[in-house]
């Protein structure tokens, strides 16, 4: 499972990219907003720094939500770096931009996805990357790691190429379900990956071999 982290801030970035398993990186214009980066001018240099720091898929989210709005923004992002994939909304005009990019060969990650209907829709119009939010389901007394599950299976059953990104992911048991159910990706923030490291027996046991050694070598 590729690992990308959810987050404009780029320290953030630069400490999970250190991990050296990093993969790729998700933004979304709340999260541009949360670090203070606004401007149409900020935010597309915002997008580059990420690019610099990270090698791998960087989404971007257009803000048009209509069909002329959104190619030419999201050519307008392609063109930015090569790591750029371009992240369009779960609407009837957002599909129809999908299937275009998809025919140029521009990346794009269907965003906001909250059903099995919806992810099928994303998958015929070519796109690269699927976003069901699983957090904001959960958030809603729904299952989010259901509709991952609903969603393997269907993609398994037509051999869809899109990858599920499985999104607004909160905590680390979040990421090892959607490891378990086969997500191709999951995105989340820093917490929910640092936080894979931690175990006490680990804490102990270190402990305890770094004083056994210490009494052998004193
Ligand atoms: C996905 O790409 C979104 O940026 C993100 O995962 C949303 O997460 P949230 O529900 O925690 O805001």
């Amino acid at each position: 499972m590729k690992f990308f982290i959810d987050t404009a801030n780029l320290d953030e970035i630069r400490e999970a990219n250190d991990l050296g398993i990093l993969d790729g990186v998700t933004t979304n214009p709340s999260l541009m907003a949360k670090e203070g980066i606004t401007g149409k001018d900020n935010i597309l240099k915002h997008y580059v720094d990420i690019c610099n720091i990270v090698d791998g898929d960087v989404s971007a989210e257009v803000i048009s939500t209509d069909f002329e709005g959104i190619i030419k923004e999201g050519e307008h992002l392609a063109g930015l770096h090569k790591n750029i994939v371009v992240k369009v909304p779960m609407i009837k005009d957002g599909i129809k931009a999908i299937k275009y990019f998809s025919d140029k060969g521009i990346k794009t990650n269907c965003t906001l996805v909250f059903s099995p209907g919806q992810a099928i829709l994303a998958a015929k119009a070519g796109a690269t990357y699927l976003s069901p939010f699983i957090g904001r389901l959960d958030d809603i007394s729904s299952d989010g790691l259901a509709l991952i599950a609903e969603i393997r299976e269907i993609y398994d059953n037509y051999m869809f190429e899109t990858e599920i990104l499985a999104a607004s992911v909160r905590h680390t048991m979040h990421v090892i379900d959607c490891a378990k159910i086969g997500a191709d990706v999951m995105t989340g923030p820093l917490s929910s990956i640092t936080g894979l490291l931690n175990h006490p027996l680990t804490d102990i046991g270190l402990e305890k071999f770094l004083a056994d050694y210490a009494k052998g070598n004193s």
